[in-house]
């Protein structure tokens, strides 16, 4: 099984990273092969609305999204992970989300078939008790999964995690985590 992690946080080692990293050694212990993308690291622009835009689903801009994307494409199960940042997802995330608008257009507006189905997982971490950020959250992610041909499968969500690494203060969290990459590929 081929899974991608992808990290939309800009805190490597941060909650949602260290999160991440222990869902993948979950699923590399049942045999997984994983890969884990760091958007903060990537060079990509946000969406142009381009004028002329291709009819098979591919972004026209040249830069780190296009490979991302072919992952994306080829990945058995993407397991996203981000942080709340002022009740969302972070920018990092939501760039990379809204790029996908091109094959939002060939899915839902040119009908074009749609391509194998994968298993898709949220990870998100958040200072505050709010529950309804989460729920925003989700909305964008369970959207951009649709237009991957991703179904939403499951979630890690923690709330009242603030500084970085403050996740390793709850290691229930962190078992939880690790056997959720156990799940995913068992
Ligand atoms: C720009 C920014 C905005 C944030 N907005 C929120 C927010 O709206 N609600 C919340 O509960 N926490 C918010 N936080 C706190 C982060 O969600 C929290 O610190 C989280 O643990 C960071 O995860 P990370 O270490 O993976 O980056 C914000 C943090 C930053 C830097």
């Amino acid at each position: 099984m081929n899974i991608l992690g992808i990290n939309g946080s800009p805190r490597i080692g941060g909650n949602t990273d260290i999160l991440l990293d222990r869902v993948l050694e979950g699923a590399r212990y049942e045999g997984a092969r994983t890969e884990k993308a760091i958007l903060n690291t990537l060079k990509f622009s946000p969406c142009q609305e381009c004028k002329e835009v291709r009819d098979d689903g591919l972004c026209l801009i040249e830069d780190d999204w296009l490979p991302l994307s072919e992952k994306i494409e080829e990945a058995e199960v993407i397991v996203l992970a981000s942080p709340i940042f002022f009740g969302s997802v972070t920018a990092q995330t939501k760039m990379m989300i809204d790029r996908f608008h091109c094959l939002w257009r060939a899915k839902y507006i040119l009908k074009r078939g749609s391509k194998k189905k994968k298993k898709g997982y949220f990870i998100s971490v958040e200072a505050s008790q709010r529950e309804d950020f989460f729920d925003n959250a989700k909305a964008i992610i369970k959207n951009l999964f649709a237009t991957i041909d991703t179904c939403y499968e499951g979630e890690l969500l923690f709330s009242g995690i603030s500084h970085k690494g403050g996740i390793l203060e709850y290691p229930d969290a962190l078992k939880e985590a690790f056997r959720l990459g156990e799940r995913i590929v068992s």
